[in-house]
């Protein structure tokens, strides 16, 4: 299943074992590098993704195209929640996905109560919680920034977040691949974006 707008593509698949991280974490990068390929006109043989960690340089972190020349400025993000792997890619500015389960079962009031802890708000707490965990994976800082510091505000009929530090804006949007996920991805908004471009947040707003 997937979602395509604009020149952005969301792709859910499944985890063979979703018990497995590793093998959660293959399948994401399996569908990140379709997507690429798809994006760029080569084969998805021929896309290498790495991620590094800035803060011990171990392999995880924020995934980026570095291969084939055609590919490279293709930009990706992947979440995991249970069974359900999420892929996005874009050309141009930044991506974030986040992904959470509606289901109780798995999500129950113990983690909506640390939502609220983490990053107090009106609405769903889940919700709240994707739309953080997008920005902050567009951002690429991810849970280094304090999440109840990321910002949202509409512009132009759009939710608009930012986050503390940096000047990027990223237009944030609810995404659906199915009623059993919540998924958002949040985009960085260029200048050329024409639908308002990148004002500044004129004060803290909450989703
Ligand atoms: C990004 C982050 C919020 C994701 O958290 P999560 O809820 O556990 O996992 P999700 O299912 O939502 O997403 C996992 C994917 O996020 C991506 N990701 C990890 N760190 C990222 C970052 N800094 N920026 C963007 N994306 C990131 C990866 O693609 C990862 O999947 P992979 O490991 O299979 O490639 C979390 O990993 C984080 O805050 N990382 C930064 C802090 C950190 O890594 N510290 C370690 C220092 S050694």
């Amino acid at each position: 299943m997937q979602a395509t707008f604009r020149e952005v593509t969301v792709r859910r698949v499944d985890a063979p074992d979703p018990l497995s991280r590793a093998s959660r974490s293959a399948a994401g990068h399996a569908a990140l590098s379709d997507l690429v390929a798809d994006l760029a006109g080569v084969e998805s043989s021929e896309v290498v993704i790495e991620s590094r960690c800035p803060d011990c340089g171990g392999p995880h972190g924020r995934p980026v195209v570095m291969a084939p020349d055609a590919a490279v400025g293709i930009r990706v993000s992947l979440a995991y929640a249970g069974d359900v792997v999420v892929a996005a890619a874009r050309r141009g500015g930044a991506i974030g996905v986040d992904a959470e389960l509606r289901d109780r079962a798995h999500t129950g009031h113990d983690e909506r109560r640390a939502i609220q802890a983490l990053a107090p708000g009106d609405g769903d707490p889940l919700i709240r919680w994707t739309r953080i965990e997008a920005v902050l994976k567009a951002d690429g800082r991810g849970l280094r920034v304090e999440p109840g510091l990321v910002r949202f505000e509409q512009q132009a009929g759009r939710l608009v977040a930012g986050a503390p530090d940096d000047p990027r804006r990223y237009a944030v949007r609810d995404v659906p691949l199915g009623d059993d996920v919540i998924v958002t991805v949040a985009l960085e908004v260029r200048a050329r974006d024409d639908w308002g471009g990148p004002a500044a947040l004129r004060s803290p707003a909450r989703p």
